[in-house]
């Protein structure tokens, strides 16, 4: 399983990049508000920023809801960086995109997915990494996890190479779960990531062992 951090924060990216553990990083317009990021410039070095911190795969979204606009944009981030996998929604022209940038060679993130009829269209459009929103579906009394449970179950009918990743991750639950059901990638924040580390009786283990150490010293 993947683990992809979900923020804009480069403070929180090399942190969870120095674990060792982090395989990418996912973004969206929000995000990028929420560090200040504003201007195209801006968003667009901040994109390298990014991938000049992780190994691995970074998502950028697209802000164009026309699919000229969207090839146009998309076009544009995917020659920032190699590891740049262009974000679209999950509506027509971002299905028409996806196609297009897969029959490109560029690789995609169908973002805003919320039912598994959605999940199907993005593979059959090729797209890379497909991302149901599992928190935002808990937010409104739907379980998330079954969404995930469902996309699982029609991509391995048909071996779709989409791969599910499990976005609006809020918590370690979430992340545990998902793992349980066999997402390919989960995109949640740091707190998420470092909260598996976890466990009192760790914490305790590690007090005796190292009270005993000093007994004997
Ligand atoms: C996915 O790529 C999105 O950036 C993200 O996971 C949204 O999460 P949120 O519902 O916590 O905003």
């Amino acid at each position: 399983m993947k683990f992809f951090i979900d923020t804009a924060n480069l403070e929180q990216i090399r942190e969870a990049q120095a674990l060792g553990v982090l395989d990418g990083v996912t973004t969206n317009p929000s995000l990028m508000a929420k560090e200040g990021i504003t201007g195209k410039n801006n968003i667009l070095k901040h994109y390298v920023d990014i991938c000049e911190i992780v190994d691995g795969d970074v998502s950028a979204e697209v802000i164009s809801t026309d699919f000229e606009g969207m090839i146009k944009e998309g076009e544009e981030l995917a020659e920032l960086h190699s590891q740049i996998v262009v974000k679209a929604p999950m509506i027509k022209d971002g299905v028409k995109a996806i196609k297009y940038f897969t029959d490109k060679g560029i690789r995609t993130n169908c973002t805003l997915v919320f039912s598994a009829g959605q999940a199907l269209l993005a593979a059959k459009a090729g797209a890379t990494y497909v991302s149901p929103f599992i928190g935002r579906l808990d937010d409104i009394s739907t379980d998330g996890l079954n969404l995930i449970s469902e996309i699982r179950h029609i991509y391995d009918n048909y071996g779709f190479d989409t791969q599910i990743l499990a976005a609006s991750v809020r918590h370690t639950m979430h992340v545990i779960d998902c793992a349980k059901i066999g997402a390919d990638v989960m995109t949640g924040p740091l707190s998420a990531i470092e909260g598996l580390l976890k466990h009192p009786l760790t914490d305790i283990g590690l007090a005796k062992f190292l009270a005993d150490y000093q007994k004997g010293n």
